[in-house]
């Protein structure tokens, strides 16, 4: 029998739960997912995702009693970890007096007055209930403010669900992700390709009908590319002369790497931000905030009134809860925010050492906590990130988290990332098991 065959008939046999679950899951939900990701590509050779019951620190625990390694941590968002203590005691107190009210709250006050103080760009803000609602809201203050209807994204930036820059975010790069989605001529946006000196010479061009830019400084869900520093601040000198406006999508990288917003580190300051993960704590949220002028637009009492957040579950109870004890956790981490960046960089060099020299058409990309996994159709030296996107093998990348998933260790694009419950131990484990299993998936019949 061969690696992928082996791997398969283990992974069926040792999760009987999880395999009954899925067939009632793919019955009454699409494709058994409310996430498209979240089937880890599995169903395409045979498989299935596990079904997780518990997680606590770096651990996650499968209906079948099956515990992995976690590395995809809730979409990033659980920087310490599962049911860290005081997050969830946070999470009981509140629990305790009700939970939605569905009006204003001290703690939404409480979480604006931190993001404000922590992040110089932020004078104001607005919440939400997901990330996706908050870049949504994002690029309609843009075109309120400047008057203006065109929206610049990157290729490859991931920002939701929403219609509204669902372009141009995974290979081969259609123009929408989808039917069901107007094509990005009729829904006023346009595409550029990141650290690509041309980009300045295209928005000149278009600065007459350009409302805003809107960027992740480092590329998430299109494939874990981190974006030049010159690349930012040639599109804030750009975007700043002709009075377009810069957004950046922080939902990731916010207080990811350290404490406060990945832009102060930077020093390249942005009109808007979009926040999400890690400031809700683990619960849903959205945040967008910017400059006063801007975000005055969303107040109902001005003359502009830009529909901006709202929504039943917006500005949480126990969103806020949670993203305020755990913001009040990070602020005091400084130590466990470098040891943490520092795992994520060895981590990424030493995969991609032994990509190398033995030849294997994989690479890790991503920054320093932030890790991806591609498996490529074959091994090409030095790819830029657009070759590397180009040449993923899906069906490998699948196997991939599969062979994962039999050896206990539960990724997401490969692996996700590093968060302050890893320990070197963990990451020591998770090298030696990516070096056992890259060479037969490379090779094996699929
Ligand atoms: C950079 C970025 N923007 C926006 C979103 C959308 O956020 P949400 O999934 O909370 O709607 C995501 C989610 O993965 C993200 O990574």
């Amino acid at each position: 029998m061969n690696f992928y065959k082996e791997e398969l008939n283990n992974f069926i046999q040792t999760r009987p739960q999880s395999r009954e679950l899925w067939h009632k899951s793919i019955k009454r939900i699409p494709g058994g997912v409310s996430h498209n990701i979240r089937n880890l590509g599995l169903p395409s050779i045979g498989g299935f995702p596990v079904f997780i019951k518990s997680g606590h620190d770096a651990y996650l625990m499968d209906v079948d009693d099956h515990e992995y390694i976690d590395y995809w941590q809730g979409h990033y968002s659980m920087l310490l970890g599962h049911n860290h203590p005081d997050v969830y005691q946070t999470i009981i107190d509140k629990l305790k007096h009700g939970w939605h009210f569905g009006t204003v709250t001290t703690e939404q006050v409480e979480l604006a007055d931190t993001l404000v103080n922590d992040n110089p760009s932020i004078e104001e803000v607005r919440f939400s209930s997901s990330g996706t609602e908050a870049t949504m809201y994002a690029t309609r203050l843009a075109r309120a403010f400047t008057g203006r209807s065109l929206i610049a994204k990157a290729r490859m930036g991931w920002h939701g669900y929403a219609d509204t820059l669902l372009y141009n975010v995974k290979a081969p790069f259609l123009g929408k992700e989808g039917p069901g989605i107007l094509p990005e001529d009729k829904a006023g946006i346009i595409s550029f390709d990141v650290n690509n000196e041309a980009v300045e010479e295209f928005i000149k061009e278009k600065a007459n009908q350009l409302a805003g830019v809107i960027i992740e400084p480092v590329l998430g869900g299109g494939g874990g590319f981190p974006v030049k520093l010159e690349f930012l601040k040639m599109l804030r000198e750009i975007t700043e002369k002709l009075n377009i406006l810069l957004i950046f999508d922080e939902i990731i990288t916010g207080y990811r790497f350290s404490y406060g917003l990945f832009q102060n580190e930077l020093k390249v300051i942005p009109d808007l931000t979009t926040m999400g993960k890690i400031v809700g704590g683990g619960l849903s949220i959205g945040v967008v905030g910017g400059r006063e002028e801007i975000m005055e637009q969303a107040n109902p009492q001005s003359k502009y009134r830009v529909w901006t957040g709202g929504g039943t579950f917006s500005a949480h109870p126990l969103s806020m809860a949670a993203g305020l004890k755990t913001l009040e956790i990070l602020k005091k981490s400084n130590r466990d925010y470098d040891r943490t960046n520092q795992n994520g960089t060895t981590f990424m060099t030493k995969m991609n050492t032994f990509f190398t020299e033995r030849e294997l058409g994989f690479v890790a990309t991503g920054f320093k906590s932030f890790l991806t996994l591609h498996v490529l159709k074959k091994y090409i030296e030095n790819l830029n990130p657009n070759e590397i996107v180009q040449l993923t093998d899906k069906k490998r990348e699948a196997l991939l988290q599969l062979a994962l998933l039999n050896r206990h260790i539960s990724g997401m694009h490969g692996i996700g990332a590093l968060s302050f419950v890893h320990s070197s131990k963990h990451i020591q484990e998770t090298q030696e098991v990516i070096e056992e299993i890259s060479p037969p998936i490379s090779k094996t019949d699929l």
